[in-house]
């Protein structure tokens, strides 16, 4: 059997291998199929999105599909940059933050700390709701979160987004400071994939 993760995000490929590694199917991502379809994250919660990206999908290449749709929520920030984490530099909350960051990973992050400036309150948490879509037309969904903290400056270069500026809660390391078996056993999409993973394995053997 062959499922599909409907994503081109490579960290993300890689958690959600590993977390899919115990079921006897074979992975693949968007960055293997050939006719390329694109769904737009255009929802304004994290369940919406990754239900309309596993359904869409599921349905347009036939085949089962993994989405997962997850992001950084900031107390401070008003919830923000929540299903605006992908692309929060270019969205226009706070302000544009001209910086000389190259990657999409770095912008974001200096966005954030900018916001954060002074802030005392630095809660903050990640949230994944993951979706298993079948072409026959059914699915089945989780959700999972990460409580945490900003840190005042980034560290580690593992993981990907904002790992180097999320403090898991009860760790003095950042994400990005984590390995993957470790960061998978406490992340948002790690807690969500093992709630999936509980309901998928009555279906798959
Ligand atoms: P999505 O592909 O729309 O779900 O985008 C999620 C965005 O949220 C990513 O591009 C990251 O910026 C951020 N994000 C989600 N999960 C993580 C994580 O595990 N670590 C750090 N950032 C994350």
């Amino acid at each position: 059997m062959q499922i599909l993760l409907a994503t081109t995000n490579e960290g993300k490929v890689r958690e959600l291998r590993k977390l899919l590694e115990d079921f006897r199917v074979e992975i693949i991502s968007l960055k293997d199929v050939s006719i390329k379809f694109d769904v737009k994250e255009d929802r304004s919660t994290f369940l919406e999105n990754a239900l309309k990206k596993a359904k869409e999908y599921a349905l347009y290449y036939s085949i089962p599909v993994v989405a997962d749709d997850s992001g950084l929520v900031v107390d401070a920030l008003g919830s923000m940059p929540g299903v605006y984490s992908a692309r929060f530099y270019e969205i226009e909350f706070g302000g544009k933050v001209e910086d000389q960051a190259k990657t999409t990973d770095q912008k974001n992050i200096q966005k954030v700390l900018k916001l954060m400036e002074g802030e005392k309150n630095r809660s903050a948490k990640f949230v994944s709701c993951v979706v298993f879509y079948s072409p026959e037309g059914w699915g089945l969904f989780a959700e999972g979160e990460c409580m945490g903290e900003i840190t005042e400056y980034p560290q580690g270069n593992k993981g990907f987004g904002y790992d180097p500026i999320f403090k898991p809660e009860g760790y003095d390391r950042t994400m990005a400071q984590l390995d993957i078996d470790e960061k998978n056993r406490i992340s948002h999409r790690g807690r969500a994939f093992s709630k999936l993973s509980e309901k998928l394995s009555k279906i798959i053997t």
